[in-house]
């Protein structure tokens, strides 16, 4: 089997806080094969955003990812590489939507010229031909008349007008992979779809990767291959779309997929998962959803539980599945 396009190995994160050092992501480990699309789910908090910026090496201080963990990218370490070296892979070979979007455009600049901007940050080439770049990616991200929208300022456009002149600007120098931290958090039903759409056509158009991070599985069941599930800086489950959606076999993912707005349930109150996240430097003992666990048994507060493999593509921490008790 060839390398995977993005490998992270055993990833700690923490920050400074009461007593020492307090982890927000513990021992992490996801790949993405090249030209798919992995969707890391989970509650707010759990982690997920933490876990993407670590990858561009973008922790924001005093936050440090901690010694022992690898991030491995066209069978480069990440995590060794010089701060230039870093800085020609973000935005060419890596290309990042962050979270709040709404906030990431520049409201001075035209849109037009901030992914301009973005081109000539890493290609030494002539305006024009910057320009026509601009042109072929507004139409690539399916952005109408693009002659007049390269001229529009943010506050012209619509939120998924906004939306995809960030996808563009992401995408401008063909990254292989592309992070998509919540892209459709802050749209509109209608809309989200039709970005969710964007991003199953380009990953499907250009080769390029998407790692997805979502707290909706929902939009999992839309554009996933495969599907790594996080909670409480862990991930808990790990498998293909099918898998993960017609088999989960860890209870907090049994959770959030009903938690998914059905078309038939509308009006009703979704089951949600009971209880809250724990927050870092609270998290319980042994399996840390124990708490809110509907089948939390003896070894569940006690015994960390150990990635156990269910099929050749699938995994789950829990310990019925360790003891293969169907819950
Ligand atoms: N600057 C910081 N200092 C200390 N803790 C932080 C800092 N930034 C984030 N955290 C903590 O790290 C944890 C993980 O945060 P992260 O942003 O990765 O969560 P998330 O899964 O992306 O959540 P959301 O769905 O809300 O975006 C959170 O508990 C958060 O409180
Ligand atoms: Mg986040």
């Amino acid at each position: 089997m060839s390398s995977p396009l993005l490998a992270v190995e055993g990833l700690s994160i923490s920050f400074p806080g009461e007593g020492g050092h307090m982890r927000v992501v513990d021992r992490v480990s996801l790949s993405v094969a090249a030209g798919e699309t992995l969707a890391l789910v989970g509650e707010s908090g759990c982690g997920k955003s933490m876990t993407a910026l670590a990858i561009m090496r973008l922790i924001p201080k005093p936050g440090r990812i901690e010694p022992g963990g690898r991030i491995q990218f066209e069978g480069r370490d990440l995590l060794s590489l010089s701060v230039p070296d870093m800085r020609a892979i973000r935005g060419a070979r890596i290309g990042m939507i962050f979270q709040e979007p709404m906030t990431s455009l520049n409201p001075v600049t035209t849109v037009g010229d901030q992914v301009m901007e973005a081109i000539e940050l890493h290609a030494d080439i002539p305006r024009e031909e910057a320009r026509g770049r601009v042109m072929e990616l507004f139409g690539l991200v399916g952005i109408p008349d693009p002659k007049s929208r390269f001229v529009a300022y943010p506050h012209q456009l619509s939120g998924g007008l906004k939306q995809r002149v960030l996808i563009a600007m992401a995408m401008a120098m063909r990254p292989r992979l592309l992070i998509a931290d919540e892209p459709t958090t802050a749209l509109d039903a209608t809309i989200r779809a039709q970005i969710l759409e964007l991003l199953r056509d380009l990953s499907a158009k250009t080769g390029t990767a998407v790692l997805l991070i979502t707290h909706d599985f929902g939009v999992v069941n839309e554009v996933a291959d495969r599907v790594a599930v996080m909670y409480a800086g862990q991930i808990v489950e790990q498998g293909t779309r099918v898998e993960l959606l017609s088999r989960p076999r860890h209870p907090y993912t049994q959770g959030l997929l009903r938690s998914i707005p059905k078309a038939e349930a509308r009006g009703h109150r979704l089951e949600e998962i009971k209880g809250t996240v724990p927050r870092p430097g609270h998290w319980p003992s042994g399996c840390r959803f124990h708490t809110r666990c509907p089948f939390a048994f003896a070894p569940c507060p006690i015994e960390e539980p150990v990635r156990t493999p269910v099929s050749p593509t699938h995994a789950a921490c829990c310990h019925l599945v360790e003891r293969e008790v169907q819950p």
